[in-house]
Protein backbone atom coordinates (compact mmCIF):
# COMPACT_ATOMS: atom_id res chain seq x y z
CA UNK A 1 0.00 0.00 0.00
CA UNK A 2 1.11 3.22 -0.66
CA UNK A 3 0.19 6.31 1.27
CA UNK A 4 0.79 8.50 -1.57
CA UNK A 5 -1.39 6.81 -4.12
CA UNK A 6 -3.77 6.88 -1.57
CA UNK A 7 -3.94 10.65 -1.17
CA UNK A 8 -3.41 11.14 -4.81
CA UNK A 9 -7.17 9.21 -4.91
CA UNK A 10 -8.80 11.15 -2.22
CA UNK A 11 -7.88 14.50 -4.05
CA UNK A 12 -9.21 13.46 -7.61
CA UNK A 13 -12.43 12.23 -5.54
CA UNK A 14 -12.74 15.04 -3.56
CA UNK A 15 -12.92 17.25 -6.98
CA UNK A 16 -15.21 14.77 -8.22
CA UNK A 17 -17.51 15.33 -4.94
CA UNK A 18 -17.60 18.85 -4.51
CA UNK A 19 -19.19 18.92 -8.28
CA UNK A 20 -21.62 15.63 -7.50
CA UNK A 21 -25.25 16.00 -6.52
CA UNK A 22 -25.96 14.31 -2.95
CA UNK A 23 -26.88 10.71 -3.22
CA UNK A 24 -24.45 10.41 -5.97
CA UNK A 25 -22.54 6.76 -6.08
CA UNK A 26 -19.01 6.93 -6.65
CA UNK A 27 -17.15 5.04 -9.41
CA UNK A 28 -16.83 1.07 -7.99
CA UNK A 29 -13.21 -0.03 -6.75
CA UNK A 30 -12.57 -1.73 -9.33
CA UNK A 31 -13.06 1.20 -11.72
CA UNK A 32 -11.01 2.90 -9.11
CA UNK A 33 -8.36 0.37 -9.36
CA UNK A 34 -8.28 0.87 -12.61
CA UNK A 35 -8.12 4.44 -13.21
CA UNK A 36 -5.60 5.35 -10.70
CA UNK A 37 -3.16 1.91 -11.20
CA UNK A 38 -3.10 0.84 -7.42
CA UNK A 39 -4.80 -2.26 -5.47
CA UNK A 40 -8.28 -2.72 -4.12
CA UNK A 41 -6.82 -1.76 -0.38
CA UNK A 42 -5.24 1.22 -1.91
CA UNK A 43 -8.66 2.17 -2.89
CA UNK A 44 -10.46 1.27 0.34
CA UNK A 45 -8.25 3.02 2.50
CA UNK A 46 -8.86 6.39 0.11
CA UNK A 47 -12.72 5.51 0.89
CA UNK A 48 -12.22 5.26 4.47
CA UNK A 49 -10.31 8.89 4.69
CA UNK A 50 -12.60 10.29 2.92
CA UNK A 51 -15.73 8.79 4.90
CA UNK A 52 -13.72 10.11 7.93
CA UNK A 53 -13.92 13.31 6.59
CA UNK A 54 -17.69 12.78 6.42
CA UNK A 55 -17.79 12.96 2.69
CA UNK A 56 -19.01 9.96 1.64
CA UNK A 57 -20.82 6.81 3.17
CA UNK A 58 -20.55 3.29 2.59
CA UNK A 59 -23.19 0.82 2.17
CA UNK A 60 -21.97 -2.68 2.53
CA UNK A 61 -22.78 -4.33 0.04
CA UNK A 62 -24.14 -1.44 -2.20
CA UNK A 63 -21.20 1.04 -2.59
CA UNK A 64 -20.20 4.26 -1.78
CA UNK A 65 -22.44 7.54 -1.71
CA UNK A 66 -22.02 11.04 -1.70
CA UNK A 67 -23.67 11.93 1.70
CA UNK A 68 -26.65 14.11 1.52
CA UNK A 69 -24.81 16.73 4.01
CA UNK A 70 -20.84 16.20 2.42
CA UNK A 71 -18.57 18.32 4.25
CA UNK A 72 -16.40 19.03 1.53
CA UNK A 73 -19.89 20.93 -0.61
CA UNK A 74 -19.85 24.22 0.06
CA UNK A 75 -22.36 25.56 2.20
CA UNK A 76 -23.62 29.45 2.28
CA UNK A 77 -23.21 30.48 5.70
CA UNK A 78 -23.57 34.37 4.83
CA UNK A 79 -26.99 34.38 6.58
CA UNK A 80 -24.80 34.12 9.92
CA UNK A 81 -23.81 37.37 9.15
CA UNK A 82 -26.97 38.97 9.86
CA UNK A 83 -27.87 36.56 13.17
CA UNK A 84 -24.45 37.50 14.58
CA UNK A 85 -24.10 41.27 13.65
CA UNK A 86 -20.74 43.14 14.10
CA UNK A 87 -17.64 41.58 15.88
CA UNK A 88 -18.07 42.89 19.25
CA UNK A 89 -15.66 45.58 20.06
CA UNK A 90 -13.40 42.99 21.78
CA UNK A 91 -13.27 40.35 19.20
CA UNK A 92 -11.92 36.88 20.55
CA UNK A 93 -9.57 35.25 17.76
CA UNK A 94 -7.72 32.41 17.85
CA UNK A 95 -4.28 31.61 19.06
CA UNK A 96 -1.56 30.68 16.74
CA UNK A 97 -0.22 28.80 20.24
CA UNK A 98 -3.41 26.18 20.06
CA UNK A 99 -3.05 24.87 16.30
CA UNK A 100 -2.78 21.70 15.96
CA UNK A 101 0.28 21.62 13.06
CA UNK A 102 0.52 18.66 10.98
CA UNK A 103 2.44 16.00 11.58
CA UNK A 104 5.64 16.49 9.41
CA UNK A 105 6.13 20.09 10.10
CA UNK A 106 8.68 21.56 13.09
CA UNK A 107 6.33 22.67 15.63
CA UNK A 108 7.85 25.21 17.50
CA UNK A 109 4.52 27.38 18.59
CA UNK A 110 2.67 25.26 20.86
CA UNK A 111 2.30 26.03 24.43
CA UNK A 112 2.21 22.03 25.87
CA UNK A 113 5.23 20.10 26.22
CA UNK A 114 5.43 17.07 24.22
CA UNK A 115 4.22 13.81 25.42
CA UNK A 116 7.90 12.58 25.43
CA UNK A 117 8.40 14.96 28.47
CA UNK A 118 5.04 13.68 30.25
CA UNK A 119 4.51 11.19 32.96
CA UNK A 120 3.20 8.81 30.86
CA UNK A 121 3.12 5.66 32.62
CA UNK A 122 2.56 7.05 35.70
CA UNK A 123 -0.83 8.83 34.19
CA UNK A 124 -1.93 5.36 32.36
CA UNK A 125 -1.65 3.82 35.57
CA UNK A 126 -3.26 6.68 37.44
CA UNK A 127 -6.14 6.51 35.08
CA UNK A 128 -6.47 2.49 35.70
CA UNK A 129 -6.46 2.49 39.46
CA UNK A 130 -9.08 5.65 39.46
CA UNK A 131 -11.54 4.06 36.85
CA UNK A 132 -11.82 1.29 39.94
CA UNK A 133 -12.41 3.94 42.38
CA UNK A 134 -15.82 5.76 44.13
CA UNK A 135 -14.63 8.84 42.16
CA UNK A 136 -15.34 7.33 38.24
CA UNK A 137 -18.86 7.49 39.70
CA UNK A 138 -19.75 10.12 41.96
CA UNK A 139 -19.72 13.54 41.98
CA UNK A 140 -17.00 15.10 43.62
CA UNK A 141 -17.71 18.49 46.18
CA UNK A 142 -17.90 21.99 43.67
CA UNK A 143 -14.29 23.15 45.45
CA UNK A 144 -12.75 19.85 44.88
CA UNK A 145 -11.83 16.21 46.30
CA UNK A 146 -10.17 16.93 49.63
CA UNK A 147 -7.04 15.11 49.13
CA UNK A 148 -6.80 17.07 46.20
CA UNK A 149 -7.46 20.78 47.63
CA UNK A 150 -5.21 19.18 50.73
CA UNK A 151 -2.38 18.86 47.94
CA UNK A 152 -2.87 22.32 46.24
CA UNK A 153 -3.47 23.92 49.40
CA UNK A 154 0.18 22.19 50.91
CA UNK A 155 2.13 23.38 47.99
CA UNK A 156 1.77 27.17 48.90
CA UNK A 157 1.77 26.72 52.86
CA UNK A 158 -2.01 27.51 52.78
CA UNK A 159 -5.19 25.43 54.29
CA UNK A 160 -6.95 22.64 52.59
CA UNK A 161 -10.14 24.82 52.58
CA UNK A 162 -8.68 27.64 50.57
CA UNK A 163 -8.27 25.67 47.73
CA UNK A 164 -10.99 25.42 44.44
CA UNK A 165 -10.28 23.11 41.74
CA UNK A 166 -11.41 23.84 38.45
CA UNK A 167 -10.63 22.44 35.07
CA UNK A 168 -7.36 24.06 33.87
CA UNK A 169 -5.90 27.44 34.75
CA UNK A 170 -7.53 28.75 31.51
CA UNK A 171 -10.69 28.40 33.47
CA UNK A 172 -9.30 29.71 36.76
CA UNK A 173 -8.26 33.25 34.95
CA UNK A 174 -11.67 33.83 33.84
CA UNK A 175 -13.34 33.21 36.69
CA UNK A 176 -10.67 35.15 38.50
CA UNK A 177 -11.12 37.90 36.42
CA UNK A 178 -15.13 37.57 36.54
CA UNK A 179 -15.13 37.07 40.16
CA UNK A 180 -12.65 39.62 41.75
CA UNK A 181 -12.80 42.51 39.19
CA UNK A 182 -16.34 42.11 36.62
CA UNK A 183 -17.03 43.82 33.58
CA UNK A 184 -16.06 47.59 32.59
CA UNK A 185 -13.72 47.83 35.85
CA UNK A 186 -10.01 48.02 35.11
CA UNK A 187 -7.40 44.90 35.64
CA UNK A 188 -3.57 45.86 35.84
CA UNK A 189 -1.57 43.52 33.88
CA UNK A 190 2.23 42.75 32.71
CA UNK A 191 3.55 43.79 29.14
CA UNK A 192 4.19 41.35 27.52
CA UNK A 193 1.95 38.79 29.13
CA UNK A 194 0.23 35.09 28.50
CA UNK A 195 -2.30 35.52 25.52
CA UNK A 196 -4.79 33.03 27.04
CA UNK A 197 -5.12 36.09 29.78
CA UNK A 198 -5.55 38.94 27.28
CA UNK A 199 -8.55 36.69 25.89
CA UNK A 200 -10.28 35.95 29.48
CA UNK A 201 -10.07 39.39 30.13
CA UNK A 202 -11.65 40.26 27.19
CA UNK A 203 -14.16 37.72 26.95
CA UNK A 204 -15.34 38.33 30.80
CA UNK A 205 -15.26 42.48 29.47
CA UNK A 206 -12.46 43.75 32.06
CA UNK A 207 -10.75 46.78 30.93
CA UNK A 208 -7.12 45.75 31.07
CA UNK A 209 -4.18 47.96 32.03
CA UNK A 210 -0.78 47.01 30.82
CA UNK A 211 2.47 48.10 32.64
CA UNK A 212 5.50 47.17 31.13
CA UNK A 213 7.36 44.21 33.18
CA UNK A 214 11.48 43.33 32.30
CA UNK A 215 13.99 40.31 32.98
CA UNK A 216 13.28 41.04 36.63
CA UNK A 217 9.47 41.72 36.62
CA UNK A 218 7.30 45.12 36.10
CA UNK A 219 8.61 48.30 37.54
CA UNK A 220 6.99 49.04 40.54
CA UNK A 221 6.66 53.03 40.02
CA UNK A 222 4.49 52.32 36.88
CA UNK A 223 2.52 49.91 38.70
CA UNK A 224 2.15 52.04 41.46
CA UNK A 225 0.69 54.76 38.62
CA UNK A 226 -1.40 52.19 37.01
CA UNK A 227 -3.49 51.71 40.43
CA UNK A 228 -3.28 54.96 41.51
CA UNK A 229 -4.58 56.62 37.78
CA UNK A 230 -7.04 53.85 37.41
CA UNK A 231 -8.12 52.68 40.76
CA UNK A 232 -7.62 49.22 39.60
CA UNK A 233 -7.91 46.21 42.73
CA UNK A 234 -6.58 43.54 40.70
CA UNK A 235 -3.38 42.86 39.02
CA UNK A 236 -2.78 40.17 36.94
CA UNK A 237 0.62 38.83 36.98
CA UNK A 238 3.74 35.70 36.44
CA UNK A 239 5.97 36.29 38.61
CA UNK A 240 8.00 33.07 37.80
CA UNK A 241 9.18 32.36 34.22
CA UNK A 242 6.72 34.14 32.69
CA UNK A 243 4.91 33.39 28.98
CA UNK A 244 6.73 34.41 27.09
CA UNK A 245 9.56 36.25 28.25
CA UNK A 246 10.99 33.82 30.63
CA UNK A 247 11.16 36.44 33.47
CA UNK A 248 11.46 35.78 36.69
CA UNK A 249 10.90 38.35 39.34
CA UNK A 250 13.63 39.53 41.74
CA UNK A 251 13.17 39.43 45.11
CA UNK A 252 12.64 43.02 45.44
CA UNK A 253 10.16 43.33 43.05
CA UNK A 254 8.29 40.65 44.50
CA UNK A 255 8.38 42.45 47.78
CA UNK A 256 7.60 45.86 46.30
CA UNK A 257 4.58 45.00 44.65
CA UNK A 258 3.35 42.68 47.39
CA UNK A 259 3.55 46.13 49.22
CA UNK A 260 1.66 48.11 46.54
CA UNK A 261 -1.19 45.22 46.35
CA UNK A 262 -1.54 45.64 50.15
CA UNK A 263 -1.42 49.73 50.07
CA UNK A 264 -4.17 49.99 47.23
CA UNK A 265 -6.27 46.87 48.73
CA UNK A 266 -6.05 44.73 45.50
CA UNK A 267 -5.62 42.03 44.49
CA UNK A 268 -2.66 39.86 42.97
CA UNK A 269 -3.22 36.88 40.84
CA UNK A 270 -0.71 34.87 40.68
CA UNK A 271 -0.40 32.35 37.65
CA UNK A 272 2.28 30.05 38.49
CA UNK A 273 1.88 28.35 35.53
CA UNK A 274 5.70 27.50 34.84
CA UNK A 275 5.97 25.94 38.67
CA UNK A 276 6.90 22.45 37.33
CA UNK A 277 9.28 23.80 35.03
CA UNK A 278 11.84 25.33 37.00
CA UNK A 279 15.82 25.04 35.32
CA UNK A 280 18.27 26.60 37.01
CA UNK A 281 16.30 27.58 39.59
CA UNK A 282 13.07 27.17 41.77
CA UNK A 283 10.00 29.39 41.55
CA UNK A 284 9.37 31.04 44.40
CA UNK A 285 5.29 31.66 44.90
CA UNK A 286 4.40 34.40 46.38
CA UNK A 287 0.95 33.06 47.90
CA UNK A 288 3.55 31.20 49.84
CA UNK A 289 4.03 35.02 51.96
CA UNK A 290 0.83 35.71 51.90
CA UNK A 291 -1.34 35.35 54.80
CA UNK A 292 -4.10 38.15 54.45
CA UNK A 293 -5.53 36.68 50.95
CA UNK A 294 -3.78 39.49 48.59
CA UNK A 295 -2.59 36.80 46.60
CA UNK A 296 -4.80 34.58 44.66
CA UNK A 297 -2.90 31.86 43.32
CA UNK A 298 -3.17 29.55 40.10
CA UNK A 299 -1.67 26.63 39.85
CA UNK A 300 -2.04 23.99 36.89
CA UNK A 301 -0.95 20.58 36.19
CA UNK A 302 -2.26 20.07 32.58
CA UNK A 303 1.10 21.15 31.31
CA UNK A 304 3.40 18.95 33.90
CA UNK A 305 0.82 15.89 33.96
CA UNK A 306 -1.17 15.92 31.05
CA UNK A 307 -3.28 18.20 28.86
CA UNK A 308 -5.36 15.51 29.02
CA UNK A 309 -6.25 16.29 32.79
CA UNK A 310 -7.42 19.42 32.51
CA UNK A 311 -6.71 20.02 36.48
CA UNK A 312 -5.78 23.29 38.03
CA UNK A 313 -6.23 24.73 41.72
CA UNK A 314 -7.29 28.26 42.68
CA UNK A 315 -5.90 29.26 46.15
CA UNK A 316 -7.99 31.96 47.46
CA UNK A 317 -8.69 33.25 50.97
CA UNK A 318 -11.29 35.10 52.44
CA UNK A 319 -14.93 36.44 50.99
CA UNK A 320 -13.18 36.45 47.70
CA UNK A 321 -13.26 32.39 47.74
CA UNK A 322 -17.50 32.22 48.00
CA UNK A 323 -16.96 34.96 44.70
CA UNK A 324 -15.19 32.13 43.07
CA UNK A 325 -16.42 28.90 44.07
CA UNK A 326 -20.53 30.43 43.15
CA UNK A 327 -18.62 31.93 39.31
CA UNK A 328 -17.04 27.71 39.19
CA UNK A 329 -20.60 26.70 40.28
CA UNK A 330 -22.23 28.40 37.52
CA UNK A 331 -19.95 27.81 34.85
CA UNK A 332 -19.25 24.08 35.68
CA UNK A 333 -20.77 23.37 38.69
CA UNK A 334 -17.30 20.64 39.34
CA UNK A 335 -14.46 19.27 37.87
CA UNK A 336 -14.98 15.53 36.84
CA UNK A 337 -14.06 13.57 39.64
CA UNK A 338 -12.11 11.02 38.00
CA UNK A 339 -9.57 13.73 36.51
CA UNK A 340 -8.95 14.78 40.17
CA UNK A 341 -8.30 11.64 41.21
CA UNK A 342 -5.75 11.05 38.54
CA UNK A 343 -4.12 14.59 39.11
CA UNK A 344 -3.78 13.45 42.63
CA UNK A 345 -2.74 9.63 42.24
CA UNK A 346 0.28 11.24 39.77
CA UNK A 347 1.63 13.81 42.00
CA UNK A 348 1.58 11.63 45.00
CA UNK A 349 3.97 9.33 43.78
CA UNK A 350 7.07 8.86 44.70
CA UNK A 351 8.38 8.45 41.49
CA UNK A 352 6.52 12.26 40.48
CA UNK A 353 9.52 13.90 42.41
CA UNK A 354 11.85 11.56 40.25
CA UNK A 355 10.03 12.65 36.90
CA UNK A 356 10.23 15.95 37.69
CA UNK A 357 14.23 15.99 38.39
CA UNK A 358 14.80 14.51 35.05
CA UNK A 359 11.95 16.89 33.01
CA UNK A 360 14.09 19.90 34.83
CA UNK A 361 17.50 18.25 32.95
CA UNK A 362 15.78 17.52 29.81
CA UNK A 363 13.74 20.81 29.79
CA UNK A 364 17.58 22.62 30.42
CA UNK A 365 19.10 20.20 27.50
CA UNK A 366 16.44 21.53 25.11
CA UNK A 367 16.29 25.04 25.76
CA UNK A 368 19.93 25.04 25.24
CA UNK A 369 20.18 23.22 21.81
CA UNK A 370 17.37 25.92 20.67
CA UNK A 371 19.50 28.62 21.95
CA UNK A 372 22.45 27.60 20.24
CA UNK A 373 20.94 26.99 17.17
CA UNK A 374 19.15 30.29 17.08
CA UNK A 375 22.67 31.77 18.00
CA UNK A 376 23.92 30.64 15.00
CA UNK A 377 21.29 30.61 12.26
CA UNK A 378 19.40 33.72 13.28
CA UNK A 379 22.06 35.64 14.44
CA UNK A 380 19.65 38.91 13.78
CA UNK A 381 17.66 38.10 16.96
CA UNK A 382 18.37 38.44 20.96
CA UNK A 383 17.16 36.59 23.64
CA UNK A 384 17.82 36.06 27.32
CA UNK A 385 18.14 32.56 28.31
CA UNK A 386 15.39 31.85 30.72
CA UNK A 387 15.89 29.94 33.68
CA UNK A 388 13.13 28.35 33.57
CA UNK A 389 9.95 27.82 31.66
CA UNK A 390 8.95 26.25 27.98
CA UNK A 391 9.77 29.47 25.83
CA UNK A 392 13.14 31.42 24.21
CA UNK A 393 11.38 34.90 23.31
CA UNK A 394 13.31 36.43 20.11
CA UNK A 395 13.11 40.05 19.53
CA UNK A 396 13.96 40.25 16.04
CA UNK A 397 15.23 43.68 14.25
CA UNK A 398 12.42 46.75 14.07
CA UNK A 399 10.50 46.55 11.19
CA UNK A 400 10.43 42.81 10.75
CA UNK A 401 6.83 41.98 10.10
CA UNK A 402 6.15 38.90 12.02
CA UNK A 403 3.00 37.62 11.17
CA UNK A 404 4.76 37.40 7.54
CA UNK A 405 7.68 35.65 8.99
CA UNK A 406 5.33 33.11 10.56
CA UNK A 407 3.81 32.41 7.03
CA UNK A 408 6.86 32.28 5.42
CA UNK A 409 8.08 29.84 7.83
CA UNK A 410 5.43 27.73 7.16
CA UNK A 411 5.05 27.35 4.04
CA UNK A 412 8.80 25.70 4.90
CA UNK A 413 6.67 23.51 6.89
CA UNK A 414 7.89 25.56 10.51
CA UNK A 415 5.41 26.51 12.49
CA UNK A 416 6.03 29.45 15.14
CA UNK A 417 4.18 32.09 17.25
CA UNK A 418 4.02 35.43 16.26
CA UNK A 419 4.96 37.93 19.53
CA UNK A 420 2.13 40.14 18.90
CA UNK A 421 -0.76 37.98 20.66
CA UNK A 422 1.37 38.32 23.80
CA UNK A 423 0.60 42.42 24.08
CA UNK A 424 -2.35 44.06 25.53
CA UNK A 425 -1.88 46.86 23.42
CA UNK A 426 0.74 47.97 20.49
CA UNK A 427 3.90 45.21 20.43
CA UNK A 428 6.64 47.08 21.75
CA UNK A 429 8.43 45.46 19.40
CA UNK A 430 8.99 42.72 16.88
CA UNK A 431 9.07 39.45 18.78
CA UNK A 432 8.40 36.10 18.15
CA UNK A 433 8.05 32.67 20.77
CA UNK A 434 9.48 29.64 19.96
CA UNK A 435 8.79 26.65 22.56
CA UNK A 436 11.87 24.57 23.04
CA UNK A 437 9.28 21.84 24.72
CA UNK A 438 7.44 20.38 21.65
CA UNK A 439 8.16 17.49 19.70
CA UNK A 440 11.68 16.15 18.10
CA UNK A 441 14.42 18.58 19.06
CA UNK A 442 16.70 17.09 16.46
CA UNK A 443 14.25 19.87 14.57
CA UNK A 444 15.88 23.18 16.03
CA UNK A 445 18.61 23.12 13.82
CA UNK A 446 16.43 22.76 10.47
CA UNK A 447 13.62 25.10 12.58
CA UNK A 448 15.83 27.93 12.76
CA UNK A 449 17.71 27.58 9.72
CA UNK A 450 14.16 28.33 7.82
CA UNK A 451 13.76 30.65 10.43
CA UNK A 452 16.73 32.74 9.34
CA UNK A 453 16.48 32.30 5.96
CA UNK A 454 13.16 33.58 5.56
CA UNK A 455 14.55 36.73 7.87
CA UNK A 456 17.24 36.84 5.24
C1 LIG B 1 0.79 31.56 31.52
C2 LIG B 1 -0.29 30.55 31.31
N1 LIG B 1 -1.33 30.55 32.14
C3 LIG B 1 -2.34 29.68 32.01
C4 LIG B 1 -2.35 28.77 30.97
C5 LIG B 1 -3.51 27.83 30.83
O1 LIG B 1 -3.15 26.57 31.23
P1 LIG B 1 -4.17 25.40 31.50
O2 LIG B 1 -5.56 25.92 31.22
O3 LIG B 1 -3.77 24.32 30.58
O4 LIG B 1 -4.02 25.04 32.94
C6 LIG B 1 -1.29 28.74 30.07
C7 LIG B 1 -1.30 27.80 28.94
O5 LIG B 1 -0.62 27.99 27.96
C8 LIG B 1 -0.23 29.66 30.26
O6 LIG B 1 0.81 29.67 29.43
Amino acid sequence: MNDDSSSRIVASLHAWIAEAPPGARLPSTRALVAEHGVSPVTVQKALRALATRGAVETRPGVGTFVREMSALRPHDHGWQTAALGAQPRRGLRRSVALRTAPSDAVALHSGYPDRELLPHRLVRSAYARAARRDAAVTRPPSAGLPELQAWFAAEVGAAANDVVVVPGSQSGLATAFRSLVGAGRPLVVESPTYWGAILAAAQVGVEVVPVPSGRHGPDPDELARAFARTGARAFYAQPSFANPTGARWSPDVAERVLDLVRDHGAFLIEDDWAHDFGIDAEPVPLAARDGSGHVVHLRSLTKSVSPSVRVAGVVVRGPARERILADVEAESMYVSGLLQAVALDVVTQPSWRTHLRALRRQLGARRDLLAAAVREHVPQATFELPAGGLNLWLRLPDGTDVRRLAGDCEAEGVVIAPGDEWFPAEPAGCFVRLNFSGPDPGSFERGTQVIGESLR
